[in-house]
């Protein structure tokens, strides 16, 4: 990212946008840039409060009049020499036509000139009239060599503690994610000072981050007790994954593996698919992040979605090797599907940042969705190289059914040996696991209102009393699998597949 910026002001842009809520560590960037070009330019701050300042001059020695945006671009289109100007927080007051005019002359001005404009901001805003002469650039958060200097900051004030290795790696790590400030908050209040490093200071700072993260909104750490044993039936989508366990890993890099993109779980509700896609987590000993699509949305000002889903992308980058879950992909963009024009294009955007996004990562995260209503998927997130795989998640066959019920008994007596799955099995045909563990839930209420041991009468019952999802739909039941027998790759096993035929 420095890089890209260094370039940036070499090849003379004469606009960026710098898209940060740090706005220390970026102006210590730029000024670390602006001393390396030769010959060195000088580095000029704008804010509304205090005009313009030069970078690393006390607040005071403000330049004559130049609080207002314009009388300041005005100031900087005078200047002679070369130099880099930042401008902080004008998003305010970008879209006002004497700003925004005033930015286009000062654009047409520096022609030949080593001089560059640099808006920063938490929020990107950009006028229409100035999209094509500005780019955009976002400034990651602080990676493992960065947070290595906060820490060792902290250390050396907090009587130069020493820590091994490990140690520092595992603390360094913790706090992916983060910015510089969030992360020295997190050392401190974790008081990583004294003594051996403990597994204790690791977990405060682990559990600060999720708080921090939580915070935002839009991303959520999930923690998930079930292992991918707790799925049933599914052998496919099973296998596929714990084939690519070690996928992110410097030994697949070496074999010469492209790192895995992203799976699209489709797929008929209740079947497993938000289950195994958390499961994933533990399976792949990888964070995972849920990304809340429904959050990102935000009407309250111009940009501030696109804002929101820009900083969720870079806290998941910076946080990687990850997995990114978004949760019912057919919601979150039903919108920019067709006709939603309706919220002032922002669905679309949003759609077009969050795909041209997942074509061009680099970094390790890797893309979990899943969805259960495909007409309503634009097409783009069909399309083949989008995702690694698609797969399809259909109702359990009779096998899987089984497995199901076994698993769910299993979770709640521990000897069940007195049930006849494979009678349970061929009871609850059309059921899917969630149906399935509906009705054992049924069966114990019942048996415990009546003070017994539930039994397999009871969940015969159970199944009896239920109309099962994929009879009261079964019309968008078919539609679904119709679709997807051509398009997608089945999530059972074949054998279970071929038994499914034959029913
Ligand atoms: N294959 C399965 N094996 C074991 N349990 C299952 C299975 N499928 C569903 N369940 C049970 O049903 C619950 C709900 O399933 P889950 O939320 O994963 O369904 P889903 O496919 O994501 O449905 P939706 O499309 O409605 O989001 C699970 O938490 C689990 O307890
Ligand atoms: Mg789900």
């Amino acid at each position: 990212m420095k890089e890209e910026l260094n370039i940036l002001i070499q090849a003379q842009y004469p606009l960026i946008y710098l898209v940060t809520s740090e706005e220390e560590r970026a102006e210590q960037s730029i000024s670390t840039i602006a001393q390396l070009l030769k010959p060195q330019r000088r580095v000029f701050v704008w804010t509304v409060t205090h005009g313009i300042v030069e970078y690393g001059q006390p607040r005071n020695v403000t330049q004559h009049n130049t609080v207002s945006p314009e009388a300041a671009i005005e100031w900087i289109i005078r200047q002679r020499e070369p130099g880099i100007f930042i401008l902080k927080d004008l998003h305010p007051f970008i879209d006002a036509p004497a700003t925004t005019r005033s930015l286009r002359d000062a654009i047409a001005s520096f022609k030949g000139m080593q001089k560059n404009i640099i808006l920063m901001s938490p929020v990107q805003q950009v006028p229409i009239e100035l999209e094509k002469e500005v780019v955009v650039l976002d400034f990651t958060l602080p990676d493992m060599a960065e947070l290595n200097k906060v820490l060792t900051h902290h250390l050396e004030q907090n009587r130069g503690r020493r820590l091994t290795t490990e140690a520092r790696e595992k603390l360094l790590r913790a706090a992916l994610g983060l910015t510089k400030d969030e992360s020295e908050k997190v050392y401190r209040k974790a008081q990583v000072t004294t003594g051996r490093l403990t597994e204790d200071e690791v977990d405060i700072v682990l559990s600060e981050k999720k708080q921090l993260i939580r915070r935002n909104g839009i991303l959520e750490y999930i923690e998930e007790d079930e292992t991918i044993d707790a799925v049933g039936g599914l052998e496919e989508l099973k296998k596929w994954l714990k084939q690519r366990s070690n996928a992110f890993t410097e030994r697949a890099r070496e074999y010469g593996l492209p790192q895995p993109k992203g799976m699209l779980i489709l797929g008929v509700p209740g079947c497993g698919k938000s289950l195994i896609a958390k499961t994933t987590s533990r399976l792949w000993g990888l964070p995972i992040l849920r990304l809340d699509m429904g959050r990102v949305y935000d009407g309250s000002m111009v940009g501030r979605s696109e804002a929101n889903l820009r900083n969720a992308l870079k806290t998941a980058e910076s946080i990687s090797p990850t997995i990114l879950f978004i949760d019912e992909l057919d919601k979150s963009f039903a919108g920019s599907a067709g006709s939603g024009d309706s919220d002032g294009g922002t669905s679309s955007r949003i759609f077009g940042s969050f795909l041209t996004w997942m074509q061009e990562k680099k970094s390790p995260v890797f893309v979990m969705a899943t969805a259960n209503r495909v007409e309503r998927l634009p097409g783009e997130f069909l399309r083949k190289g989008r995702f690694d795989e698609i797969f399809f998640v259909d109702l359990p066959t009779p096998e899987e059914r089984q497995d199901i019920f076994n698993i769910h008994l299993t979770k709640r007596r521990e000897d069940i040996a007195r049930f006849d799955l494979e009678q349970l099995a061929k009871m609850s045909d059309g059921f899917s696991g969630a149906e399935i563990e509906q009705a054992i839930v049924a069966a114990m209420y019942e048996a415990f209102a009546q003070d017994r041991e539930f039994t397999q009468l009871d969940i015969i019952a159970a199944l009896k009393a239920t109309l099962p999802l994929s009879r009261t739909m079964q019309e968008q039941v078919t539609a679904l699998r119709d679709w997807a027998r051509q398009r997608a790759r089945p999530a059972a096993s074949s054998v279970a597949e071929y038994q499914r035929m034959e029913f």
